[in-house]
């Protein structure tokens, strides 16, 4: 017999879709027509069960797969996730909440198979597109600038580089894998700007529907996560997302510190005390905002969160020995006191951030 092969993998992320699944596979296998598919179900363990119901699904259908992620959750890594484990020539991206239209699917595909483009783009400013009532109006503003932003990374005029919908030659996206930041939740701006003015794209265009059960996931934490990847594009790759939110939280704890010391001395404890004090206050604000924020994605809870905190407080105390020899070293060897300060806190910050990635919040890079 003849092994299952898809054309297409249709990676689709999930987190708390459990009631969209079951109608999303029905419309697919309306919209594919002849062209075999498969869907690939990315869900990061979530409480209602989504995982649960996409087994079963792919209990019922040899179509259907589901990969679930346990400890960790983001959109643009579940996409990634997902995308790697096809084998299909073609990969499709699209959300659970029957958002996208996956009646445009057949035509994105026929543009890669033709090779009229290598990455296609389901766009809601194109041709037949529309936001529609998708969005409100807020949410359409955000979107519009951050469609501006992304254009500069990107180089080229995309009409959606925000889009979540879009299919790629497998091999492109292969290709770019490794260099794509997991932490976000516009990961198609991610893939245009790794593979600046490399690869030939095509936008079709679709009317963007409105939610049908469940809520949307979009919070302040994707809008960071968006400024991140800005950033960390703008710097050509090198600094990692995570170390620059490490540095903004870092530079928060030098006020929570000041703040502290200033209580402390008016409270009336002598200026070393109220230091430590401040310094303690400092690296426990900076071990919690980090791990809401820049390990949102790995956040440590109950024991492993106190765990956590004794290891950072290790962390940071070696990485402030680090700085003050480095400091001293450079002072000493006759450079000027900055120099040597900016010294001392760059080897300090590094070192928290390294040791803290490896030894407090375990993970891979980025
Ligand atoms: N696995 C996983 N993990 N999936 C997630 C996560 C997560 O942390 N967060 C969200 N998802 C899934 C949702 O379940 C949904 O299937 C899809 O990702 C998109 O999330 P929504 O919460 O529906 O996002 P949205 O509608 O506000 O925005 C979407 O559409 C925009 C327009 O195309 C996203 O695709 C945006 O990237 C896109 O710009
Ligand atoms: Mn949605």
């Amino acid at each position: 017999m003849q092994p299952f092969l898809p054309t297409v993998s249709i990676v689709v992320p999930t987190f708390n879709e459990s009631q969209n699944l079951p109608r999303l596979v029905g419309l697919l296998d309306r919209a594919m027509g002849e062209i075999p598919w498969e869907v690939v179900f990315v869900d990061d363990d979530s409480p209602d069960g989504t995982w649960q119901v996409a087994k079963q699904l792919a209990r019922e259908d040899a179509r259907v797969r589901c990969i679930r992620r346990v400890g960790r959750r983001g959109l643009a890594g579940a996409c990634i996730e997902g995308a790697l484990s096809c084998a299909a020539p073609y990969v499709a991206v699209m959300d659970a909440d029957l958002q996208h239209d996956e009646t445009v699917l057949p035509a994105m595909v026929a543009k890669l198979r033709s090779d009229e483009a290598e990455i296609v783009i389901g766009s809601r400013f194109v041709g037949d597109g529309s936001s529609g009532d998708g969005f409100s109006a807020g949410r359409a503003f955000a979107s519009r600038i951050a469609t501006r932003l992304a254009a500069l990374l990107i180089g080229r005029r995309v009409s959606d580089p925000m889009s979540g919908f879009f299919a790629v030659k497998r091999e492109v996206f292969e290709a770019v894998a490794p260099r794509l930041v997991p932490s976000g939740f516009k990961i198609l701006v991610d893939i245009l700007a790794s593979t600046r003015g490399k690869v030939r794209i095509a936008e079709v265009g679709y009317r963007f529907r409105s939610r049908q059960e469940g809520r949307s996931k979009f919070d302040a934490r994707a809008i960071l996560d968006f400024l991140g990847l800005l950033l960390h594009r703008v710097t050509g790759g090198t600094v990692p997302v995570r170390f620059l939110f490490f540095t903004i939280v870092g530079t928060t704890g030098i006020a929570i510190h000041l703040i502290a010391l200033r209580v402390g001395l008016l409270a009336g404890f002598s200026f070393d005390t109220a230091q430590s004090m401040a310094t303690v206050a400092a690296m426990t604000s900076n071990f919690h905002v980090n791990n809401l924020l820049t390990y949102s994605d790995m956040k440590l809870r109950g024991t492993a969160a106190l765990a956590g905190l004794l290891k950072f407080y290790i962390v940071c105390g070696v990485g402030a020995l680090a700085n003050i020899g480095v400091a001293s070293w450079l002072f000493d060897s006759n450079e000027s006191w900055w120099i040597a300060g900016i010294a001392g806190v760059v080897v300090g910050a590094t070192f928290n951030y390294t040791m803290s990635s490896i030894i407090v919040w375990r993970q891979q890079q980025n």
